[in-house]
Order: C-alpha cells, then sequence, then structure tokens
C-alpha cells in the first residue's frame, strides 16, 4: 500500500485516541482498581468488581446520563441510603469510603466517561 498523507494523518489521529483512553484507563487502575478489580479475582476482592458495579447501576438507572451522576456523586459522597447494592454487599465488603481526597472531580469524570464510552 502507498502511503498517503491522509492515512498517515489518520493513522497519527488513531494513535492519538488510544493514548487518550489509555490515559484514562490508566487513571482507573490506579483510581478505583484498588479495590474494584476488574477481573475476577474473587477471594482477593475488597469490593464488587467494576462489570458488577457497572450492571447494577445500570439496574437502577435508566439513561446513562442518570448513571454517570450517580456514580459521580456516589464515589464522593457514598451513603447506605444511596447504595444501589443489596444489603449483602455492605455485609461483605461495608460502605465504600468516599474517594474525595483520593481524585479530582476532572478525573472522577474522566473515569465515569470512559465507562460508558
Ligand atoms: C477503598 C476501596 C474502594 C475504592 C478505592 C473505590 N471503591 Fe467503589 N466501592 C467500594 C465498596 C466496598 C463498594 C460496595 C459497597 C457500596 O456500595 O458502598 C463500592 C461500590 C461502588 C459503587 C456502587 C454504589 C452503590 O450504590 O452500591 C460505585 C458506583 C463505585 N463503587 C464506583 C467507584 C469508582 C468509579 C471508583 C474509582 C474512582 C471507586 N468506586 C473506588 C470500595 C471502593
Amino acid at each position: 500500500m502507498k502511503l498517503t498523507w491522509t492515512t498517515l494523518l489518520l493513522l497519527n489521529s488513531a494513535l492519538m485516541l488510544n493514548a487518550a483512553s489509555t490515559d484514562v484507563a490508566q487513571l482507573m487502575e490506579d483510581k478505583c482498581s484498588n479495590c474494584h478489580f476488574v477481573s475476577n479475582a474473587y477471594k482477593e476482592m475488597k469490593a464488587p468488581p467494576m462489570w458488577g458495579v457497572k450492571k447494577i447501576v445500570n439496574q437502577h438507572y435508566k439513561t446513562p446520563q442518570e448513571a454517570k451522576a450517580f456514580i459521580i456523586d456516589y464515589v464522593m459522597n457514598p451513603s447506605k441510603e444511596k447504595m444501589v447494592f443489596p444489603e449483602a454487599t455492605l455485609k461483605r465488603f461495608g460502605l465504600m469510603p468516599s474517594q474525595k481526597d483520593k481524585l479530582t472531580q476532572e478525573e472522577l469524570e474522566a473515569i465515569v466517561e470512559y465507562f460508558y464510552r
């Protein structure tokens, strides 16, 4: 294939997009995956896995906008009253500690956008 400027430009922007989502993936790794394993390593879990979080939030909040708003609020201000996980989750893991001092609002919004991309 003959490389034209257009293909090079396309390639370049694809790489940049990729780099941007890798950054957020890394951010989520740093800020959430410590407790919410992205995989299924059941034994060492400190919290439900992220796919489980997304699933249960989506069952309670019908639109992505509502779901995103809920997660953003919950991560900063968790409470028993707001929880969508059942009682059993609370018994097993305890309430999620607020992440207010662990990440910025912008970082959290980027993570939540990344969930729903
Ligand atoms: C210190 C451990 C810890 C960290 C770090 C953590 N979580 Fe959690 N999270 C928990 C636990 C435990 C639960 C289950 C109990 C609960 O719902 O509060 C939970 C539950 C949740 C829920 C479901 C809330 C509900 O209504 O039941 C959401 C949404 C969530 N986490 C998002 C996040 C996101 C996004 C991050 C990263 C910015 C994060 N958490 C970081 C421990 C953590």
